[in-house]
């Protein structure tokens, strides 16, 4: 399969789809709102998201925030008020297809009179005042100042614009019950930190998103609590690097990762969790013992490892090299012998030879990883790298690396899907197959998505699926 420039993939992961459901009340947990209640004359508010599930799950925040001010939410841009972009700064095609975006919104502006667009997330806080020399652009709001979007819109419809890029050594939304946005009211995001300690060379985020904070403990049980009683059965625990969540309690308890995935576990055995993203450097050994003694923990790690030459994770600033990477995934095996592998790898990293491709090219045979997201490097303004090494690997060279990377991906892809056919997955329905008259998916506790005759089923039931057949994205079964 060939790919253009700069263009990314990832075998095995579908996008999750969103809509609206209800929103939660912040102090008192179990009181619940139903968002279609409608003013008459609410405001309307539309957003669209790009980037991590991070952003997506902040987007939620953002709705919460706006609904108790009284907007209501669209999923139509043709008829909102307010439209928001919650973006994306990772790669710069992620930040171009934004720009393009914003003409689009533009032509809504023209349309009709007094619509505001509002910029926000990671973008908004890379380029600042910069994105509100766009005339079409009339709020800009970075990530850690969500709180005061209704005071900004408001400033907006008065002074014609507004601005909040501050970050924070200790936002986290934690009072804030996000208004769900997914599709089947089976999955859903909790954020349990903000920010990233981390500095590798290349990336963006810590400029985006500030310095990494822990989110209290009790908030992040009593939503998983509340989303298991209005019938959510999966939940995913997020950060930048979920292995160095710390949250000190009052009578100065340390709870730590491992603590808190085992308590998220102990809210229902029929509530299953997940959790991204793991750094390698990072993930302990409790950790893979909680997961082993809980059936409802999901046996599946999302385990960047970037590149496979030590010399290149050296220059990215990854705190581990390559035999540290390979003797996780061995202990993780060990431990884990069921444990869905799945990574993400930049190709053409700066300086990067053809034998440090090769050293990727190798780990990823020698792990074999059930799916991956594969990047070209993209230099990104600011960061360690930009200021220090030049992107010198030419663009045609980056895209054959990754085209390489992307061939064996699906082989290996090919090989760890179909070593599982025989065997019985226990799937938590999330609803229809995109195709199959009758078909239903969901995942198996290793990631990897099923699809099934329905048999009368339901979303948010669990199913024994025998697996019979396998793609290098699916599995193919009967329910048992
Ligand atoms: N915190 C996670 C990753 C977050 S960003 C971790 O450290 O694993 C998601 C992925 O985007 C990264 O794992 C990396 O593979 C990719 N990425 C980040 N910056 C990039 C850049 N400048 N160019 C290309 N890919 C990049
Ligand atoms: Fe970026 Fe590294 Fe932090 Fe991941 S761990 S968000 S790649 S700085
Ligand atoms: Fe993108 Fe920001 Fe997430 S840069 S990947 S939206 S943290």
């Amino acid at each position: 399969m060939k790919i253009k420039e700069n263009q990314n993939s990832f075998y095995g992961i579908s996008t999750i789809k969103r809509l609206s459901l209800y929103v939660i009340s912040d102090k008192v947990m179990n009181l619940l709102r139903p968002l279609s209640i409608d003013t008459p004359h609410a405001r309307k508010v539309y957003i669209e998201t790009y980037g991590c599930q991070m952003n997506f799950n902040d987007s939620e925040v953002v709705l919460s925030i706006l609904q108790k001010e009284g907007y209501r939410y669209t999923e139509r841009m043709e008829e909102a008020d307010v439209i928001l972009a919650n973006t994306c700064s990772i790669r710069d095609n992620a930040e171009q297809r934004i720009l393009g975006r914003i003409e689009q919104f533009a032509f809504q502006k023209r349309k009709r009179k007094g619509v505001l667009v509002g910029i926000l997330g990671c973008m908004a806080e890379r380029l600042k005042e910069e994105l509100l020399e766009n005339s079409t652009v009339d709020l800009v709001v970075g990530p850690d100042c969500y709180r005061r979007l209704p005071e900004l819109l408001q400033l907006c419809e008065v002074e014609g614009k507004g601005i909040d890029t501050l970050l924070s050594r200790e936002e986290t939304y934690a009072d804030i019950a996000p208004v769900r946005l997914d599709k089947n009211g089976v999955n859903a995001f909790i954020s349990i930190m903000r920010g990233c300690n981390n500095v590798c060379s290349y990336c963006v985020v810590p400029y985006t998103r500030g310095v990494e904070r822990s989110r209290d403990c009790g908030s992040i049980v009593r939503e998983a609590c509340q989303l298991f009683e209005n019938g959510y059965r999966e939940v995913t625990l997020l950060g930048q690097n979920v292995d160095s969540y710390r949250w000190t309690a009052g009578d100065g308890t340390v709870v730590d990762f491992a603590d808190l995935l085992a308590q998220v576990a102990a809210v229902n055995p029929l509530l299953r969790v997940r959790f991204s993203t793991s750094y390698p450097s990072d993930i302990s050994d409790k950790l893979l013992d909680v997961m082993a003694s809980r059936e409802n923990i999901c046996h599946h790690i999302h385990l960047p490892v970037q590149s496979g030459s030590d010399r290149m994770l050296e220059k990215m600033r990854r705190k581990y090299d390559r035999a540290w990477y390979l003797e996780r995934v061995r202990t993780i095996r060990e431990k884990l012998p069921d444990c869905g592998l799945t990574t993400d790898i930049i190709a053409g990293f700066c300086s990067e030879t053809e034998e440090d491709h090769r050293d990727t090219l190798s780990l990823m045979e020698e792990v074999g990883f059930d799916s991956a997201f594969m990047f070209q490097y993209s230099e990104r303004p600011g960061t360690l790298a930009a200021r220090h090494y030049p992107d010198d690997v030419p663009p045609e060279v980056k895209t054959r690396r990754l085209n390489e990377i992307i061939a064996l991906q699906m082989r290996k892809s090919e090989e760890r899907y179909a070593a599982q056919v025989g065997t019985t997955q226990t799937v938590l329905i999330e609803g229809p197959a995109k195709r199959g008259e009758g078909d239903l998916c969901g995942r198996a506790s290793n990631y990897m998505m099923c699809v099934f005759p329905g048999d009368g089923h339901k979303a948010g039931e669990y199913v024994r699926v025998h697996i019979n057949a396998a793609t290098p994205a699916t599995l193919i079964g009967e329910i048992e």
